[in-house]
């Protein structure tokens, strides 16, 4: 099909652009022997996942839900790390995943009996306590007070029995530069530990398929530790996988005026892409300046009630009209993974756009999506 017969709002994944990064992925798992895998937090578009295998070694979840999804639909290397676990989980996760890393001892002693019997590999979640990032304390799992790997301070004083390997997370849309200051950091504090492990997982927010990413010292930082350990090295990027790689299409629906021209259109930023109230951020917008660039400058906005339902303001070299369709850009990673249906606002459909220019509607969404998930 037509870019013109698709529906909106319409979440579209551009293959091209998603090889392009699985490429790039790819090579560094060649160069390096390290292990490549999706998190599911950020993609989960599953009708992918075998294109996906074909460049990288598996996937990781957050859970059984994420992991259950990856062993029915990927079926490479299936990790899972979450604060906690309940037994009927272990029970299912130890089947379907080959690594399990937990947050605390406590939980890994809860578990142990199922672990044990089980051919999964376990590992430890750390806490570096060594922040590479400011501004955003809710995605610094090394923020003071944070809940998310075991500190220093209360590991003990080897391994303990049948743990191979270490966790950790730290990073958020980060370079190679804050990987490597965070690794020595690590290196200080928990040698002892690497000596021991078989392997280490270096988390997610490595900004591997951004232009200008420094892969070189990446692949010498996996390396160095590869070598100096003897340690299977695990990166699991979300966003990098999926990078640029999405539109969120929507219409204008109609024009209000308050100060300046506001375009009430058929997708929410509280709905469809949540992270640009959480985080905040201003979404890319194709053909669109910053405020006062171009000739026009509106707001963009949704048709939900709440006030602050609001994509940000933009210009343009022509006024948009009802019925004019916008292209919001970067919204294949951390959208459809969050959407929700607030206000009974219809989900987007999702959509490929073929490397061969063709468009398919993979999956619309109904009034029963809404239905079934209140009662
Ligand atoms: C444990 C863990 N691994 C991987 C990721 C993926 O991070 P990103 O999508 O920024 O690469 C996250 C993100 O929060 C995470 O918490």
């Amino acid at each position: 099909m037509k870019e013109a017969e698709l529906a909106t709002p319409v979440y579209i994944v551009d293959e091209a652009k998603l090889i392009k990064n699985l490429e790039i992925l790819h090579k560094v798992e060649v160069d390096t022997g390290c292990h490549i895998l999706l998190a599911q937090k950020a993609f989960s578009m599953f009708r992918v996942y075998p294109l996906i295998k074909k460049y990288i070694s598996g996937a990781t979840a957050s859970g059984l839900y994420e992991a259950r999804l990856a062993y029915e639909e990927m079926g490479g290397e299936n990790h899972v790390f979450s604060p906690a676990y309940t037994e009927s989980e272990m029970s299912e996760l130890v089947r379907i995943c080959d690594h399990i890393s937990f947050n605390s001892l406590r939980q890994l002693d809860a578990h142990r009996k199922i672990w044990e019997a089980s051919n999964a590999s376990v590992g430890l979640r750390i806490n570096p306590e060594f922040s590479t990032q400011e501004g955003h304390e809710i995605y610094d799992p090394c923020a003071p007070g944070s809940r998310l790997g075991i500190r220093l301070c209360d590991m003990p004083e080897h391994l303990p029995e049948g743990v191979e390997g270490i966790h950790f997370h730290t990073l958020c849309e980060q370079g190679a530069e804050p990987l490597a200051e965070t690794v020595k950091a690590v290196e200080e504090k928990f040698s002892i530990y690497l000596k021991e492990a078989k392997w280490i997982n270096l988390g997610g927010g490595h900004h591997i398929s951004k232009a200008g990413y420094n892969i070189e010292l990446l692949e010498k930082t996996i390396k160095h530790l590869a070598e100096t350990y003897d340690l299977e090295v695990y990166l699991e990027p979300g966003e990098a996988i999926a990078l640029d790689a999405g539109y969120l299409r929507t219409k204008v629906m109609d024009i209000v005026h308050n100060t300046i021209p506001i375009l009430i259109l058929d997708a929410s930023a509280a709905c469809h892409m949540p992270d640009v109230l959480e985080m905040p951020y201003r979404p890319p917008l194709k053909g669109s300046g910053a405020p006062g660039e171009k000739q026009y400058t509106c707001r963009l906005a949704s048709r939900t009630c709440l006030a602050g339902d609001v994509i940000g303001d933009y210009s343009f070299d022509k006024m948009p009209e009802i019925g004019d369709t916008l292209t919001f850009e970067d919204m294949a990673i951390y959208s459809m993974v969050k959407n929700n249906t607030f206000n009974g606002m219809p989900l987007p459909d999702i959509a490929l756009l073929h490397e061969d220019g063709s468009f398919e509607t993979v999956k619309h969404f109904g009034y029963a999506d809404f239905k079934e998930r209140l009662s």
